[in-house]
């Protein structure tokens, strides 16, 4: 394989249990670079632990990780973010004390130079500013805290934390969920320029398949503990997937009403 058909991201036979749960039974996935996949299934299939696992919140039970060619174990969060992978969790993480400017910078702040370093806040206020007004996203004052905004704008500071991370793997869990139509619409032309750049690689999670027919070069889809379709965006349907959702369902209520 050449170095430039590589992906930047394998996911090799991962399994991951919690205790007598099995969260994901046989994972296999591919992530090629600057590709976005789409990343679907039922509550409870296994797709955030995947991110978790990913983003070095987890560890998983059994199988491998490579990324960009080199077998990882991802420790923590901070060594994930040190090779350049980004989560924004479906729970989000931010620190509702914290304002908007200093939960973006987060573990990235700007010091001042000298022995006492301490927070640069001017240019941290103005690049949150800039990154919000770049989202589209109407927020009135990087200085208020995140505890005061609404669920949907919290959703719009982790993704904008995220997006200006300089990431070369982004994993969004769900960052749609609690946005009106306007604020995902923003959301998602934002991975779309991310995409049409095509430096960074981005795992998106959305129950909206509208959402991820917009944005996904590929689309996933994990059922029981395993990736059970993987083809190219331009090469399926919203009615293919639906339908076979729809027929798993099928078959688990007639065993269970057999
Ligand atoms: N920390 C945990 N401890 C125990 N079980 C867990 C833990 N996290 C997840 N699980 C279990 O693993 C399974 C997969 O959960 P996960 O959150 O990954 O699903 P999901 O696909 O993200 O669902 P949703 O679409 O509802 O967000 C579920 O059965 C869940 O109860
Ligand atoms: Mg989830």
């Amino acid at each position: 394989m050449t170095q430039e058909s590589q992906p930047l991201l394998q996911v090799e036979n991962v399994a991951k249990e919690f205790g007598h749960v099995t969260a994901l039974e046989d994972v296999n996935l591919k992530v090629g670079k600057g590709e976005v996949l789409g990343l679907l299934g039922d509550n409870g299939a296994g797709k955030s632990t995947l991110m978790k696992i990913l983003c070095g919140l987890h560890r998983p039970t059994r199988g491998q990780i490579i990324f960009d060619g080199e077998p990882v174990q991802l420790h923590s969060v901070t060594h994930a973010r040190s090779l350049g992978i980004d989560c924004v969790h479906q729970d989000l993480a931010l620190i509702p004390q914290l304002n908007i400017y200093h939960n973006m910078f987060l573990q990235r702040e700007s010091l001042t130079g000298g022995p006492l370093a301490i927070l640069n806040n001017k240019p941290m206020k103005e690049k949150a500013r800039e990154c919000l007004r770049d989202i589209g996203v109407n927020i009135p004052s990087v200085d208020v805290p995140v505890e005061q905004l609404s669920g949907g704008q919290r959703q719009a500071v982790a993704v904008a934390r995220s997006v200006y991370s300089n990431s070369r793997l982004l994993l969004l869990d769900e960052p749609t969920a609690a946005m009106g139509a306007k604020e995902g619409a923003m959301i998602l032309d934002v991975i779309n320029r991310l995409r049409a750049k095509g430096e960074v690689s981005i795992i998106i999670i959305a129950h909206n398949y509208g959402h991820i027919f917009d944005v996904c070069d590929r689309i996933n889809l994990l059922q029981n503990g395993r990736i059970t379709f993987d083809k190219a965006t331009a090469d399926t349907s919203i009615q293919e997937l639906t339908d076979i959702v729809v027929n798993e369902y099928r078959n688990v209520a007639k065993q269970a009403y057999a």
